[in-house]
């Protein structure tokens, strides 16, 4: 093998644990078993009926080109109506990107706001992507840990404890969170971001499980300031994670330079998508629908699981995630996966995923499917685990 075919450092970047989890529910499945899923973070249910129905119109009528990079304007101004309907808050059309998934966000965010060599503040546990796609952009991620004695929130103490260490160009927080499924409070976001802005340190809000919060509303980082760069997207609340559209509400000066990125990394964001997110908010009706069935999972899991043995776990604020602490069980949250999959029929994922520290002593359970799954997985757990 020539020298010149090695991949790039870049380029090695860590996989997804829970794939191999998966691996192992497929041939579980192969063979006739009846797995009950909760590892993967992908709602059941398919996409709002009105976004269906708008792409179909869409392919009846014809042509499917390029859009502007930015965004389908009618498109850009609903999202924009979307923060005065769902926060009282007031954004301007121009300042909304339209992305491709939140991910296709991050690296429009990423390029745009940093330098190679840029230190950027994540927290631990956290959705491993964040780091994984700073370091292939060149740009150093910070990890932070949070604890339970904030709820797992970062604190604006904490991360100026970490900028005196060493300057953070940013930070990227995400509420409701995966995989801890906790939330910040009006009073943590704001704490936080103060601190941030006053230190110049530039704000993410990864607010892609908005929509899904149980214990309280979710406040937007766009209501408390026009700095903050604020990621969404339709995949998880609209339940169109293959359809690949996501959103940002960016800082103004950033429009244009986050323009000419998405103008070149890839023209735009597929028209059929853009066209079914718009109609994926006349939808609202199925979604809630659909929330309440999270909710009568959580339910089913806070009440169930401590009875089946689990009985440590974060709050589970939002998200359709809870994050449970099976110390007692185990140092190994990966041979706990797998035998709990093996013999009681439950995938999960281990922690270690999120967290390569503490993740050793921690499963994330996904519970987007349906309440009788729940109650089944819960009675598995509790049957295996005795
Ligand atoms: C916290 C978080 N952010 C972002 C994403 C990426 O989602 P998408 O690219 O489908 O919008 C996910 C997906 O699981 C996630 O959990």
């Amino acid at each position: 093998m020539g020298q010149w075919l090695e991949p790039s450092r870049r380029s090695d970047v860590p996989p997804f644990m829970v794939m191999d989890v998966m691996a192992a529910a497929a041939r579980i499945e192969a063979a006739g078993g009846h797995v009950i899923h909760m590892e993967v973070g992908q709602p059941a249910a398919g996409a709002p009926s009105t976004a269906i129905a708008a792409a179909h119109a869409a392919l009846e009528a014809g042509r499917i080109d390029y859009t502007s990079a930015l965004g389908i304007p009618s498109l850009r101004e609903r999202i924009a109506r979307h923060y005065r309907d769902a926060y009282g808050c007031d954004v301007s059309p121009d300042r909304i990107v339209v992305t491709t998934g939140s991910s296709g966000g991050f690296i429009l965010a990423f390029l745009s706001m940093f330098e190679p060599g840029d230190r950027v503040a994540v927290t631990v546990p956290g959705y491993p992507p964040y780091r994984h796609i700073l370091t292939a952009l060149g740009c150093e991620p910070v990890l932070i840990e949070t604890t339970n004695e904030t709820r797992h929130a970062l604190t604006g103490e904490a991360l100026l404890a970490a900028h005196r260490k060493a300057p953070l160009k940013g930070v990227l927080v995400g509420s409701p969170a995966n995989p801890t499924g906790t939330m910040m409070s009006r009073e943590a976001l704001a704490g936080l971001m103060e601190a941030a802005e006053d230190a110049g340190i530039r704000f993410i809000s990864d607010e892609i499980y908005h929509g899904l919060d149980y214990a309280f509303p979710a406040v937007t980082a766009a209501a408390l300031s026009e700095h903050a760069l604020v990621i969404n997207s339709f995949s998880k609340y609209f339940c169109m994670t293959g359809w690949r559209v996501g959103w940002m509400v960016v800082p103004e000066i950033l429009v244009r330079p986050i323009e000419r990125l998405q103008q070149n990394l890839s023209i735009s964001v597929p028209s059929l998508s853009q066209i079914a997110a718009e109609a994926a908010f006349d939808g609202a009706a199925e979604m809630e629908a659909i929330k309440h069935g999270y909710q009568e999972n959580r339910r089913i899991l806070i009440e169930g699981l401590p009875k089946a043995g689990l009985a440590k776990f974060l709050p589970a604020d939002g998200a359709f995630y809870l994050y449970a602490d099976v110390s007692d069980f185990t140092s190994d949250s990966f041979e706990f996966a797998k035998q709990m999959l093996e013999q009681a029929r439950v995938a999960a994922t281990p922690g270690l995923d999120f967290d390569p520290v503490h993740g050793r002593s921690f499963i994330r359970f996904s519970y987007a499917r349906s309440p009788g799954e729940m109650r089944e997985a819960v009675d598995r757990i509790a049957h295996w685990l005795k």
